[in-house]
């Protein structure tokens, strides 16, 4: 098993660090390579994406990633920013199937924003495709300036656009994942979120996805809006199953189910191609204003390592192992900041990853 290390900007060093050590207390025979990207890299290498980096990452059978960018690299002309190196590393590598899973846990139902009994028991998957969509529709980068902007320029425009297979595959995805759910109790519905009623994109995607459904009877297929959707998310968010989306809209949808979960510190997400090689990150961004603060959630990032020991290096017991100490810690009352509450103990970043090798003991 070989694992490519990227901690990346922010707080991103602080988490991956916490979700390492983790990994080590488990007894896995495994190689790592580190290697600096995003705004590391673009000072160590002059590229986000550097060519040693990409070849570390392509050579892995599985990326853990922390987090890349930073406000001060917003000036940047647009492909030497940080956020390039996740685009390219999801298109280099293929990783377009994109999970985001949202589950409140027990412990945290009072974390959320949203009453207790909307978001009591919440465990709900988003499926973003990632690697099409507006987000890589031609043209691009045709700036005026060379700081990515565009002075006096008289218009700016993205293409959105999506092919058969790249929907085909994604689809297919979906249906499988809610099919595994339905076999660990869960409904078995897929939800294929568009906006058919005015792009031509989304009625083909809402065409093409309704195709794919023929091939799974057994699971229940609804298609919605993504207006409602976002809506539908905050009134009653239980209704959902498997959300399958496009780029732009999963972008926008996974931060929104996120947040009823209490703390976007707690998400991970696994971003798999078609071999099952994987980028695993939490949810969340860099947070360059609490970075080297010792007080950031190393959850996501730790659960984001179950998730990659599961879906890419087929170890699913140690992926339970981590689950279940997550969970012991957080009955212990153990928080960092992020997801505290009045009676329980606010931990700092190296304390949980601590108490969670602890658990794991
Ligand atoms: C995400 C992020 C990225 C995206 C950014 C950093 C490019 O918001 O992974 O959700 O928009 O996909
Ligand atoms: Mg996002």
């Amino acid at each position: 098993m070989k694992i490519a290390i990227l901690p990346g900007d922010g707080i991103g060093t602080e988490i991956v660090a916490e979700a390492v050590k983790v990994l080590d207390v488990l007894g896995l025979n495994y190689e790592s390579e580190t290697a600096n990207v995003g705004g590391a890299a673009y000072e160590s290498h002059g590229h986000p994406l550097p060519e040693s980096t990409l070849k570390i990452a392509q050579e892995a059978d599985a990326i853990l990633f922390g987090a890349v960018g930073d406000w001060k690299y917003d000036k940047l002309d647009r492909p030497l920013r940080p956020e390039q190196a996740i685009l390219g590393l999801r298109k280099n590598l293929g990783l377009f199937a994109n999970f985001r899973p949202a589950i409140c846990y027990e412990q945290l139902v009072n974390a959320s924003s949203l009453k207790p009994e909307l978001v009591a028991g919440l465990d709900i998957l988003i499926i973003r495709e990632l690697t099409g969509d507006i987000y890589f529709g031609q043209p691009r980068g045709r700036r005026s300036s060379p700081d990515g902007h565009f002075p006096g320029a008289e218009e700016a425009f993205d293409t959105m656009r999506y092919s058969r297979p790249e929907i085909e595959r994604i689809a297919h995805v979906a249906f499988q994942a809610a099919r595994k759910r339905k076999a660990a109790g869960t409904e078995g519905r897929v939800t294929s979120v568009d906006k058919a009623n005015v792009l031509e994109t989304f009625q083909f995607w809402k065409d093409v996805v309704s195709e794919v459904g023929l091939q799974y009877p057994d699971i229940a297929l609804d298609h919605m809006y993504v207006d409602n959707a976002a809506m539908q998310l905050v009134k009653e968010p239980k209704r959902f199953d498997v959300v399958v989306t496009g780029n732009m809209f999963g972008d926008i949808l996974s931060d929104e189910a996120s947040m009823l979960t209490g703390s976007i510190g707690m998400l991970p997400s696994a971003s798999l191609n078609s071999k099952n090689q994987g980028l695993y990150e939490p949810s969340h961004g860099s947070a360059p204003d609490i970075a080297g603060k010792g007080i950031a959630n190393p959850l996501a990032t730790i659960l984001s390592a179950a998730m990659m020991l599961r879906f890419s290096l087929n170890q699913p017991e140690a992926a339970e192992r981590i689950e279940v100490a997550v969970k012991k810690v957080l009955a212990q009352g153990l928080r960092t900041a992020d997801i505290y509450s009045a009676g329980t103990t606010k931990v700092s970043t190296r304390e949980m990853g601590d108490a969670v090798v602890k658990a794991l003991a």
